[in-house]
């Protein structure tokens, strides 16, 4: 580490991932105030960390302590006692506790643990917007030295999205000057029950997405693995899923495995049942395409038949494979309280329902995806499991990146509003939105901008 960064001394607030300052030769050497300063630190990073409502691993904090020398086994007692003494603070200031709530993987939330408060206290159930919220103004004034400008408080506040959304300002009319009102917005109420939402991360939901090495089932593991989620990524061993397992950490595991065989996606699956316990999600992305006529008078070919039967063959009936192995594992999950036991999730196309010049095989695997929908939402019913299927427009994968940049803002164009092409950012956010909505299923859902494609 360079003498540079160290020279910003202890108290410098890095509440970044990035590297630190603690050496070994240096450990010794601190005193009990920088010791103290090093707790201070730590507090303000699990702070930060929890306004994100995700588990805070054990890795990122020693990494926030030690920074490059988080891994000196020497620094095991010493770790502890900052760890302890960050925990005595967080209660006793903030009232928060530091609960480990996964021990072979260490992973810790902080709970609030004041008391819950009756009748006349601002505690009560409906003023629990108030109380996030001067938690967490409470924490940036203690973060920032016990003393802020009002300024960067809005900044701070803007910055966590605090505003809009969990508070909104609300002008009101016929006022001159105008005046405003604020009001909770629709996230208040579901944002405060931080420990509900802490929970359900904590059970840290288990996907499984085929194609997950690029493109919509990429941005797709990536989501998921950022919410919490742990995710095999099922891809063919030659895609780029090796390596963006290896990136993303152990939340994430690489099973290479061709969708169209039953072995290998059982094996597949047995990942996720061995590393991670369970299956709650399955996300269906694998997919080719080709463009080929019918008949083709000009050259006097016809359609090759194989070509034909491998589109469907990867495209239907990979994704009938991946169903049904995945149903079977998800029905040995205990079921929730609505009796739900999991997700499917299917990725057809617009081309199922305007299919162009040339895609025959294509819309009609997709087609295929459209129509095994209901029928499978309705066999897997009784055991709690819902299917939806996605069925996207134009979207910016590798797929459509190799066309030239002309041609993608033509197809973007075609896309009546947004007039762009998707992002797959979009795409993996509606899968998100699925998993947390119980009552969608056995539909087709366009994601599309409006788009109607064209002959
Ligand atoms: N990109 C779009 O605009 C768009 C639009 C509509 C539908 N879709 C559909 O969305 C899905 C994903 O498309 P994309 O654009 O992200 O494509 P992509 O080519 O970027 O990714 C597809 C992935 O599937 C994998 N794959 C292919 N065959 C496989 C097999 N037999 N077994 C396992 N994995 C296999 C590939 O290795 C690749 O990683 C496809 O089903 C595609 O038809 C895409």
């Amino acid at each position: 580490m360079s003498q540079r960064k160290r020279s910003k001394g202890l108290g410098s607030s890095q509440m970044t991932d990035g590297e630190e300052d603690f050496s070994p030769s240096q450990v010794e050497r601190y005193s009990q105030d920088q010791v103290n300063q090093k707790v201070s630190e730590l507090v303000q990073f699990l702070l930060v960390k929890d306004q994100k409502k995700m588990p805070i691993k054990k890795a990122d904090m020693l990494k926030s302590v030690f920074g490059k020398y988080r891994s000196c086994k020497e620094y095991k007692d010493f770790y502890s006692e900052i760890v302890n003494k960050a925990g005595r603070t967080l209660q006793e200031v903030f009232g928060l506790q530091l609960v480990e709530i996964d021990t072979k993987c260490p992973t810790y939330i902080l709970i609030n643990n004041l008391p819950r408060a009756e009748g006349k206290y601002p505690c009560r159930d409906k003023e629990k917007e108030k109380m996030g919220l001067l938690l967490v103004i409470l924490s940036f004034i203690f973060m920032k030295g016990n003393s802020v400008k009002d300024s960067a408080l809005w900044e701070f506040l803007n910055l966590l999205r605090v505003y809009p959304g969990y508070l909104e300002m609300i002008s009101i009319p016929l006022t001159d000057p105008r005046e405003f009102k604020f009001q909770w917005g629709p996230r208040a109420e579901k944002e405060t029950s931080k420990k509900d939402v802490l929970n359900f991360v904590a059970k840290g939901l288990v996907a499984l997405v085929t194609g997950g090495g690029s493109g919509l089932g990429r941005a797709t593991v990536e989501r998921l693995v950022q919410h919490g989620a742990r995710v095999v990524l099922l891809d063919l061993p030659t895609s780029a899923g090796g390596q963006l397992a290896q990136e993303l950490g152990e939340h994430c595991a690489f099973a290479p495995a061709d969708v169209t065989s039953p072995k290998e996606v059982g094996a597949a699956l047995a990942v996720a049942q061995k590393q991670f316990g369970r299956l709650d999600l399955a996300v269906n992305c694998a997919g080719i395409g080709i463009a080929v006529k019918t008949y083709n008078s000009k050259k006097d070919k016809v359609h090759d038949l194989e070509d034909f039967q491998r589109v469907i063959n990867v495209n239907l009936v990979g994704t009938f494979n991946v169903i049904r192995l995945s149903a079977q594992l998800m029905s040995q999950n205990k079921p929730d309280a609505d009796g739900h036991r999991g997700l499917l999730v299917n990725t057809a196309s617009v081309a199922a329902f305007e299919g162009q010049v040339g895609q025959a095989a294509y819309s009609a695997s997709k087609g295929g995806i459209v129509g095994m929908t209901l029928p499978i939402a309705r066999d897997l019913a009784p055991l709690g499991i819902r299917v939806v299927t996605i069925a996207p427009g134009l979207f910016s994968t590798p797929l459509l990146a190799g066309l030239p940049e002309k041609v993608r803002n033509f197809l973007g164009q075609q896309v009546p509003f947004p007039s762009r092409l998707g992002d797959p950012a979009e795409y993996a956010h509606l899968v998100q939105a699925l998993a947390e909505n119980p009552m969608i299923n056995g539909e087709v859902v366009r994601l599309d901008g409006a788009l109607r494609m064209q002959p």
